[in-house]
């Protein structure tokens, strides 16, 4: 398949290429896009056979939902079977956003779009051009982040053309993600609200509006013990194709540590995962990346994909990764994430 590829200026939109791009998605076709947390891979979220062309596109299991984009709160009334409350005052702060909501769905929601359940996941993205795509496509799109099943989310279009050239029919290229974790996702169908996977709208901003919010319990219990209730959170995701350690415990004792794998580890190629101001205490030779400054981090959640991916174009067999402490919400989600990445293997000094 030919995938065309537009360059779209956020501060220009060239409103008659989204119209084709929506004209695309209208007539079952998959137009990648940027959204403010990852690139997105879009279909028609009404057409049952628009799911199905996703989950090929991505090699992704079939039993894994979609999330579906809107651009109009007025729009949720069709695709829900009622509107929970709490969803007005939710979207009040946060839409449009980088938050997922789960809701009981409509007949109108074909079973492929929420691959067999009764729920659908809801947004509403901020960036500009998600936003006008989502209106050119008819309101409701569906949209998994833009990646090959199993490898890291796609915060630029670059990422995006690595792996879906040739898979689907367009790529709209604007610009670098502003978040790079994908959304929050908050579960609507229970007694309480539960958090499926943290993001950057973080547990103590759903408290400023919600009288109660929960953890997902397999947030912080040993990962492998029960299944996770979004079910795209039990498959081994984010996943280099290094085998990867988190290493946690006492600056010194970390960089002691890693030090040593460095000696010992002369039959694979390392990678070391570090933070901004220990990226000088590693010896040359060895393939070193900083995420950012460790008082920083939406700074460390942007840069965890690129780096991840970096690593794979480098053909890096063995990453080590430094730990940081957790400061905020969004510091969770990066350390959610860097987890799962590293298949939960964490080693203490
Ligand atoms: O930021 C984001 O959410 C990005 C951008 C493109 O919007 N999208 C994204 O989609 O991350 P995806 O498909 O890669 O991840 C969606 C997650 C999966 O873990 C899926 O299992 C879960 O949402 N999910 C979707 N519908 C669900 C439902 N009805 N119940 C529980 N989990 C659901
Ligand atoms: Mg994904």
């Amino acid at each position: 398949m030919d995938t065309q590829t537009i360059i779209i200026d956020k501060e220009n939109i060239d409103e008659q290429a989204i119209a084709r791009a929506g004209e695309l998605i209208k007539r079952g076709g998959l137009v990648a896009f940027p959204t403010e947390t990852v690139y997105g891979l879009g279909g028609n979220a009404l057409d049952g056979k628009s799911a199905e062309k996703i989950y090929k596109a991505k090699g992704r299991p079939s039993d894994n939902p979609l999330i579906i984009h809107i651009c109009d709160i007025d729009d949720l009334q069709y695709i829900v079977k009622s509107i929970p409350p709490e969803v007005y005052r939710l979207a009040d702060s946060f839409w449009p956003g980088p938050l997922t909501l789960i809701m009981n769905k409509s007949s109108k929601v074909p079973m492929q779009t929420t691959g067999g359940l009764e729920t659908v996941a809801v947004r509403m993205p901020s960036d500009s051009i998600a936003l006008l795509l989502i209106k050119a496509a008819g309101g409701y799109v569906a949209a998994p982040s833009a990646n090959i099943s199993g490898r890291p989310s796609p915060t630029t279009s670059k990422h995006v053309i690595e792996d879906m050239q040739g898979r689907i029919d367009m790529i709209i290229d604007g610009g670098d993600a502003d978040f790079g974790l994908e959304s929050t996702i908050l579960d609507l169908t229970g007694q309480v609200p539960v958090i499926l996977r943290p993001g950057t709208v973080t547990l103590e901003m759903l408290l400023t509006v919600l009288e109660d919010v929960q953890l997902d319990s397999v947030l912080h219990t040993n990962y492998n013990k029960e299944p996770p209730k979004a079910p795209g959170m039990k498959y081994k995701h984010y996943a280099p194709k290094g085998e990867m350690h988190i290493v946690e415990g006492n600056r010194q004792a970390v960089i002691r540590y890693i030090h040593n794998k460095i000696e010992e580890e002369h039959s694979a190629k390392l990678g070391i995962i570090c933070m901004e101001d220990t990226l000088k205490s590693y010896p040359q030779g060895v393939i070193i990346k900083s995420l950012g400054s460790r008082e920083n981090e939406n700074e460390i959640a942007r840069n965890l994909y690129r780096v991840l991916r970096e690593f794979d174009e480098e053909e890096v067999t063995l990453i080590y990764a430094e730990s940081f402490d957790v400061n905020s919400g969004v510091g969770h989600a990066v350390m959610n994430r860097l987890l799962k990445a590293a298949a939960y293997h964490v080693v203490k000094v």
